[in-house]
C-alpha cells in the first residue's frame, strides 16, 4: 500500500470513478462561521496536476470562513472508502480560474454575475425575484468572468482514511500527519 496518502487518495478516487460512483467528483467542506457554528456543504472536488482544487464565489459567507479552518470529507459507497482531511488553502491564480470558467454551463456563469448584486447565500425573497434578477445580471463584456469567481488549492496537513471494505470485516482506519515534508501514519481504532 502506498503510504503517501495523496497518491493513495488518487488511486482510491480512480477506483471509485471506474465503479461509476456518483460521489466520485464530490466532497463535503466544513468550516466554522463567525458565531462558532459548524457549516457543511457539498462541492465539486477537482484534481488538477495532483492538486485538489475547489471553485467558489468570494461573495459567499464561506469565503471568509476558509481563512480560519477547513476540513473536507469524501465517501465513495462503491468502494466503501472515506477520507477526512484538515487542509490549509491557497488561492489558485485568477488566470487559471478564468481558463476553467469558460467551460462552465451558462446558468452557473450567470449566477457568478448575479453574485455581484446579490451575494451568494443572501436572501432574495422569492424564486420569481431570483429569476428576474438573473435576467438582469449581465457580464460587463461577453464571456468575461467576474473577479469574485475564485479557485482554492487544498494543502492537506492531516488525512484520515477509513476502509469499510476489508475482507476480515474489521474496518481499516489510518491517520496520516505531515511532519516537515514527510507523511507519518498511525492506526486508529475504527
Ligand atoms: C452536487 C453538488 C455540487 C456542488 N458544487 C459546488 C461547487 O463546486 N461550488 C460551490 O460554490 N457550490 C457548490 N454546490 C452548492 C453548495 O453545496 C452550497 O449550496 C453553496 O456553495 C452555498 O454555500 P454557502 O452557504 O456556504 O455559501 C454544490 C452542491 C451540490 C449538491
Amino acid at each position: 500500500m502506498n503510504e503517501n496518502p495523496l497518491l493513495l487518495f488518487n488511486e482510491d478516487r480512480a477506483a471509485a470513478r471506474a465503479a461509476v460512483d456518483p460521489m466520485a467528483e464530490l466532497c463535503v467542506m466544513a468550516t466554522v462561521n463567525a458565531e462558532g457554528h459548524p457549516q457543511a456543504r457539498t462541492l465539486v472536488l477537482r484534481s488538477v496536476d495532483d492538486s485538489l482544487i475547489l471553485y467558489l464565489n468570494a461573495t459567499s459567507p464561506k469565503w471568509s470562513e476558509i481563512e480560519a479552518s477547513v476540513a473536507i470529507q469524501t465517501y465513495w459507497p462503491s468502494t466503501g472508502v472515506q477520507y477526512r482531511m484538515r487542509v490549509a488553502t491557497s488561492l489558485l491564480p485568477q488566470k487559471r480560474v478564468a481558463e476553467r470558467w469558460q467551460y462552465r454551463p451558462e446558468p452557473p456563469k450567470q449566477l457568478d454575475w448575479l453574485y455581484q448584486h446579490w451575494s451568494q447565500s443572501s436572501d432574495i425573497g422569492s424564486r420569481a425575484a431570483l429569476l428576474e434578477a438573473l435576467e438582469q445580471a449581465k457580464p460587463s463584456m461577453p464571456g468575461a468572468m467576474p473577479d469574485t469567481a475564485k479557485g482554492i488549492v487544498l494543502h492537506p496537513v492531516e488525512i484520515e482514511r477509513l476502509n469499510l471494505n476489508h475482507e476480515s470485516g474489521v474496518h481499516d482506519r489510518r491517520r496520516y500527519r505531515k511532519i516537515d515534508t514527510l507523511w507519518h501514519h498511525t492506526t486508529l481504532v475504527p
